[in-house]
């Protein structure tokens, strides 16, 4: 199972869920995490993303920021997606409905339909990023109980 998580930048909600459902899940998962825009391309995450998943024992500052890739549709089964917009973007960018079929909103997997979207922090401070990490527990959570059925 190879699981792909989507933001706008790839600087900090999809680096903290990438790093979050690593840590949920056997070594065999390959679990990566990429952006809808280049602007950010190369960097390591932001420094916030860092020291909050730092502060729960998760390392991800060795990751790098990339853009989404039409050969990601090839190589992931699943494609999840911070919020409403991303998860419009990268839709068309599929070419099939079996590329279609997924990817889906990250949080539709915790089945509380009004609270789909994980905010961006980026604007915010500490407490928003880990509002966001919390979130991004839960998510992973419920994420690991689907896959693993
Ligand atoms: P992310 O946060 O999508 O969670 O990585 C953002 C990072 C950068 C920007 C926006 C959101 N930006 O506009 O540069």
């Amino acid at each position: 199972m190879k699981i792909l998580m989507v933001c706008l930048g790839n600087i900090c909600r999809s680096p903290l869920a990438e790093g979050i459902m690593k840590a949920k899940l056997p070594d065999h998962y390959v679990v990566d995490s990429a952006g809808t825009i280049s602007m950010h391309e190369g960097e390591h995450p932001d420094k916030r993303a860092i020291k909050t998943a730092f502060n729960h024992h998760i390392d991800i500052s060795q990751q790098r920021s990339r853009p989404i890739t039409r050969k990601d549709f090839e190589t992931f089964d699943k494609i999840y997606c911070m919020d409403i917009n991303v998860c419009e973007e990268v839709i068309s960018k599929a070419k099939n409905e079996e590329e279609r079929q997924k990817v889906s909103l990250f949080l539709e997997e915790l089945g509380d339909y009004k609270n789909v979207e994980v905010p961006d922090p980026y604007w915010g401070d500490m407490t928003d990023f880990e509002k966001v990490f919390q979130l991004l527990d839960k998510g992973c959570d419920a994420i690991r109980n689907q896959i693993s059925k």
